[in-house]
């Protein structure tokens, strides 16, 4: 039987790869974003090309309300979403406290507390079938601390909530694991005004080898996947690094390349 994977933020970026090789594979596909005419536009494209189901659910993950119908879908039982991925998210631009409050508290909504959500509705249908699978997509930014404010501490816990769920579900039949990547060439750093000229060209990674590299270390049963050998490394070193030098080398960092 074909399986069925839910994918947010599938219009654009991470989101819109994943789709894509789900559907290549022979998936049928729920496809969750804001803006309908797009996400309608991604499902024509994945129909014609792939032949294989896909349901479009337009929603805000920010709005608890808008959000319900994407919960039902997860929660149904004749027909199972097999694969959730948590991918929509978002940046800001500028220190914590210089960022409007209502812009900090959308992007906890939306790095967070959909995913609690999502991943929430999802396992209440798949741990009583005995199986499942969850991809939440982090951040390398939750390796280092202090390196993006209120994001990197946003993907800090998506990271953290993956692994706990993986430890928890151990024996259920369902799989939860974290995609941790570095700077991927999608729409997110233009929608969140950040001038990304300075950064040098080997610290890019392409949107559909970060989905390829995700799907592949999920199902070789890896919790936590890092896409790309520079930020392997990196992973590396943030674990073996002081945490007050660690601070320090990311603050650097960003000052000189963000
Ligand atoms: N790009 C990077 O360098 C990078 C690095 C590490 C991790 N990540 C993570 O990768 C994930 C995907 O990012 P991306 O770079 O692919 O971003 P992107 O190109 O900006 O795409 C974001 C996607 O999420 C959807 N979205 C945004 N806000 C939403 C909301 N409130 N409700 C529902 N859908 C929403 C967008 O569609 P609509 O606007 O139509 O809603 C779009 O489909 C995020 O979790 C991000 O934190 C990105």
């Amino acid at each position: 039987m074909p399986l069925t994977a839910l994918v947010t933020g599938a219009t654009a970026g991470i989101g819109a790869a994943f789709a894509r090789q789900l559907a290549a594979e022979g998936s049928g596909l729920v496809l969750v974003a804001r803006d309908t005419a797009r996400l309608e536009s991604v499902a024509a494209e994945l129909r014609a090309a792939h032949g294989v189901p896909v349901e479009v659910l337009p929603a805000d993950l920010t709005d608890a309300e808008a959000t319900r119908p994407v919960l039902d879908r997860l929660a149904e039982r004749d027909r199972p979403v097999d694969l959730l991925v948590n991918n929509a998210g978002m940046g800001l631009k500028g220190r914590f406290w210089q960022t409007p409050l209502a812009d900090q508290e959308r992007m906890l909504a939306l790095n967070c507390t959909s995913v609690l959500r999502l991943s929430h509705a999802a396992l209440g249908a798949m741990v009583p079938r005995g199986r499942g699978d969850i991809i939440v997509v982090s951040s390398m930014a939750g390796f280092a601390p202090g390196s993006r404010g209120s994001y990197g501490a946003s993907k800090a816990w998506a990271t953290a909530f993956a692994e706990s769920l993986a430890g928890q579900l151990t024996g259920t039949g369902v799989h939860v694991s974290a995609v941790a990547p570095g700077f991927v060439h999608t729409e997110f750093h233009q929608r969140a005004g950040l001038d990304m000229s300075k950064l040098p060209d080997l610290m890019w990674l392409d949107a559909p080898a970060v989905a390829a590299t995700a799907l592949r270390d999920h199902r070789a049963g890896k919790v936590v996947s890092v896409p790309g050998a520079q930020y392997k490394a990196l992973a590396v070193a943030a674990r073996l690094v002081p945490r007050n030098a660690a601070r320090t080398i990311t603050e650097a960092f960003r000052r000189r390349a963000l």
